[in-house]
């Protein structure tokens, strides 16, 4: 069954820095709940596919860009459930260009892919009116995978084992992933949440889900960009990996991880001393980025 009920207990997660600050973290290896719908993923489309099933959808339509985890774990999830999908591909000059290990990915779980411009892309299910009329019964959801459903389905990765951490850190995209942990938070637990995209409208979508303060955004992306892996980043999770024996990904939790060791550093932790990482997956993305540094003629590797 994809979505069985798989409890991974939390991993003792130890950084040379953390010892030297006397901090205390664990981290939750949501990766390892599945091998092809692994971390956030498999929370958001857990309540999405039961709803597409109970409506008798007869295909998942959804949006991402080129090395979409989103697109990925969709792709998988429907063929694992007998539905084809659509991918709207942000970037319609990837068309005339080799696919990458992301949209090949796709394609072999059955995705059709339609690779829009920015600008459509930017107006969402109004920019592809004419592929949704061509499939009126595909249940269609939004970049990311963020809705009411996948934040609900994010409300259960915090346990009650949880309770003895006092923050809870977690990488943010659209936000979705964050308001589900936010909801189901203990009054004692703050969420510190690692904004990987610059996008101002995060806040608010995060305040449409949760309904109190206890969580804090920081601006991760000022400081690295999106899905840049400058060399600082890469080295930081070889020696993470060789460390910890954990394999972070080069989108969100290597990003969110490498900006909390940066704030432990600088003395601008302004949060608590047990704290929980969300490893949210995203595994899938490290072969296109390794082709990416190599075309650079880099010569670091990120770990798999
Ligand atoms: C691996 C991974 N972690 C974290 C996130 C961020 O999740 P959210 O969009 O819910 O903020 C995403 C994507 O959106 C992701 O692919």
């Amino acid at each position: 069954m994809l979505f069985s009920n798989k409890i991974i207990p939390n991993q003792v997660f130890e950084l040379p820095i953390f010892r030297q600050k006397g901090i205390e973290v664990f981290i939750k290896r949501e990766d390892l709940l599945h091998a092809e719908v692994s971390g956030n993923k498999f929370r958001k489309l857990k309540y999405n596919l039961q709803q597409a099933q109970k409506e008798q959808c007869t295909g998942m339509l959804t949006f991402g860009g080129a090395f979409s985890n989103h697109l990925a774990a969709t792709a998988a999830a429907a063929s694992a459930c007998g539905l084809p999908s659509i991918g709207v591909v942000r970037g319609e000059e990837l068309v005339h260009k080799p696919l990458n290990s992301t949209l090949t990915y796709c394609q072999s779980k059955g995705m059709q892919l339609h690779f829009v411009s920015r600008d459509t892309y930017k107006l969402k299910d109004k920019g592809i009116q004419p592929l949704l009329d061509q499939h009126p019964s595909f249940y269609v959801l939004p970049e990311g995978g963020t809705n009411h459903l996948a934040v609900k389905g994010c409300s259960e990765i915090l346990k009650d084992t949880d309770n003895m951490f006092d923050t809870i850190a977690v990488a943010v995209g659209t936000g979705g992933t964050m308001a589900g942990l936010t909801r189901s938070a203990k009054s004692h637990q703050t969420i510190a949440g690692y904004q990987v995209v610059s996008d101002v409208a995060i806040p608010k979508h995060i305040r449409t889900f949760v309904g109190h303060n206890r969580w804090n955004l920081d601006p991760c992306y000022k400081a690295l960009g999106y899905a840049k892996s400058p060399p600082e980043l890469v080295r930081f999770a070889i020696e993470t990996a060789k460390q910890t024996g954990v394999v972070l990904d080069p989108l969100y939790t290597g990003p969110m991880v490498w900006r909390l060791v940066q704030q432990l550093k600088s003395n601008t932790w302004t949060h608590g001393n047990r704290i929980l990482i969300i490893h949210t997956g995203g595994l899938q993305a490290i072969a296109g980025i390794n082709a990416r540094l190599e075309k650079q003629g880099s010569l670091l590797r990120w770990p798999y």
